[in-house]
C-alpha cells in the first residue's frame, strides 16, 4: 500500500497555474485516503478553469499510476478567499529556504498576474524541422519592427540558440541577477551559457523544471514585450512544463511541407490544444526550393502546412523556403542562422512578424 508522503512527492511536480508553484508546497493537496490500492484526494484550486483541472486530473492518475495507484479519485475545490489570501501572503516569499535571505523583487515578474508580456512557444512534434530557425529569425523579425523581444532557449538538452545567433559573451550578473545576452536586439537566456566546454547536460525532470522556472524568475528581462520560447521537439517533459509554467502562452507549430511530419507536428497541436494554449498559426518551413532561374522545387514535397493547419482550425502563416542566410563568419556580427532583411526568407520573417503584432495588438 503506497504512502501518503509517497503520494505528495509524486504529486510535487504539478505546478499550480496561478501561483506557479507545486501544489504539494502550497499544500493544496488535501483529504488523501489511501485504501489499499486506491487512493481519494482533493485539489485545492484558485478558479474554476477546465483545463486546469482536465490537465491536473490526468498528470495525478498517470504519476500515481507509475507508483502502483490503480484508482484515483480526485475533488476538485475552489479556494476560499481566507484560503487564497493566507496563500498570497506566502507566496510574496517565494523561497522556501529560511537560510538565504529574501531578494527583493527587482522588477515585475514576467509570469505574474499583472505581466503583459505576450509568450509564443514555438513547437514541433518533431525534430529538425526548424523550430530554432523560426524562433531566431521571428524574434530579430519583431526586433526589426522595433519591438522589444527575449528569447528562451527553453530546448534545456539541446539548446542551439547562442551558436545559431553567433553569440559568443557570457550573461552578466548584476546584483545578484542574470543578465540576458542581447543580439540584434534580442534578448537570449539558455542553458548554452551555463554549460563548459559543451559538455552534456545531464540533469533529470525536476532540475530541468527548476532551471526553466530560473529562467523566468532570476533574469532581470526589463520593459520586454514579447517572450518567444524554443521549445524541445516534441510533447515530453520540458513541453508540457512550459504548458503549465506559462498557462497563457501562445503558440507556433512548424513543419515541414511532408505529409508525414505534418501529421507528428498535429501530436504539439493536440497538446496546445488540451492545455488552452492559442495556436497562432502554422509555420510551413524548407517548404520548396527556388533555383537562380526561379524555378520552384517541391524537394520535401507539399501541403503539410495547409493540411495541418486546416486539422488544428488555424491558419498557414508563412512557407519558408530552403536556404541557408547568406551570412560570412567574416562579418561583423555574424550569426549562422539570422537571414538579413532583405533576404527573401527574412522578408517572410517580417511578414509573419507584422501578422504577429496585428494578432496581439501590441
Ligand atoms: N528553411 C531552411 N532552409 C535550409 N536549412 C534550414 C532551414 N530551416 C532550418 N534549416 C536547417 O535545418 C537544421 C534544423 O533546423 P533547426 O535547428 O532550426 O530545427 P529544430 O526543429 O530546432 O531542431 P531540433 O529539434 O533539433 O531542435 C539546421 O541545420 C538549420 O540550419
Ligand atoms: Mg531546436
Amino acid at each position: 500500500m503506497v504512502h501518503k508522503d509517497q503520494i505528495l512527492e509524486a504529486l510535487n511536480k504539478l505546478i499550480d497555474p496561478q501561483f506557479n508553484k507545486s501544489v504539494v508546497e502550497l499544500n493544496l493537496i488535501r483529504d488523501v485516503m489511501v485504501k489499499e490500492d486506491a487512493v481519494s484526494l482533493s485539489l485545492l484550486v484558485v478558479t474554476e478553469d477546465e483545463g486546469y483541472k482536465e490537465q491536473a486530473k490526468a498528470f495525478i492518475q498517470q504519476s500515481l499510476a507509475n507508483i502502483g495507484v490503480t484508482q484515483v479519485h480526485i475533488r476538485f475545490r475552489l479556494m476560499t478567499d481566507l484560503e487564497r489570501s493566507r496563500l498570497d501572503g506566502t507566496s510574496q516569499s517565494s523561497d522556501t529556504n529560511p537560510q538565504k535571505p529574501v531578494q527583493p523583487p527587482i522588477q515585475q515578474p514576467i509570469l505574474g498576474q499583472s505581466s503583459t508580456v505576450e509568450f509564443i512557444a514555438v513547437a514541433s512534434g518533431k525534430g529538425g524541422v526548424g523550430k530554432s530557425t523560426v524562433t531566431v529569425n521571428l524574434a530579430v523579425a519583431l526586433a526589426r519592427k522595433g519591438k522589444k523581444v527575449g528569447i528562451i532557449d527553453a530546448d534545456i538538452y539541446g539548446f542551439s540558440i547562442p551558436d545559431m545567433m553567433g553569440i559568443e559573451e557570457q550573461p552578466q550578473l548584476v546584483e545578484n541577477v542574470i543578465m540576458p545576452v542581447e543580439k540584434f536586439g534580442v534578448k537570449v537566456i539558455s542553458m548554452g551559457f551555463f554549460v563548459q566546454d559543451n559538455a552534456p547536460v545531464v540533469w533529470r525532470g525536476p532540475m530541468l523544471g527548476k532551471m526553466l522556472r530560473n529562467f523566468f524568475n532570476e533574469v532581470n528581462w526589463g520593459d520586454v514585450e514579447y517572450i518567444l520560447l524554443d521549445l524541445p521537439p516534441g510533447t515530453g517533459d520540458v513541453a508540457l512544463d512550459v504548458h503549465q509554467l506559462i498557462p497563457q502562452s501562445k503558440e507556433i507549430i512548424v513543419t515541414t511541407p511532408h505529409a508525414t511530419a505534418a501529421f507528428v507536428a498535429a501530436r504539439a497541436g493536440a497538446m496546445a490544444i488540451q492545455t488552452n494554449h492559442e495556436i497562432l498559426g502554422i509555420v510551413e518551413n524548407m517548404s520548396y526550393y527556388e533555383s537562380k532561374d526561379g524555378s520552384v522545387e517541391h524537394i520535401f514535397g507539399r501541403g503539410g502546412g495547409a493540411k495541418l493547419a486546416e486539422d488544428l482550425h488555424s491558419e498557414l502563416l508563412a512557407q519558408i523556403p530552403l536556404g541557408a542566410p547568406d551570412n560570412h563568419i567574416s562579418e561583423k556580427d555574424y550569426s549562422p542562422s539570422v537571414y538579413k532583411a532583405e533576404s527573401k526568407a527574412g522578408q517572410i520573417y517580417l511578414e509573419i512578424a507584422d501578422r504577429m503584432i496585428a494578432k496581439l495588438d501590441k
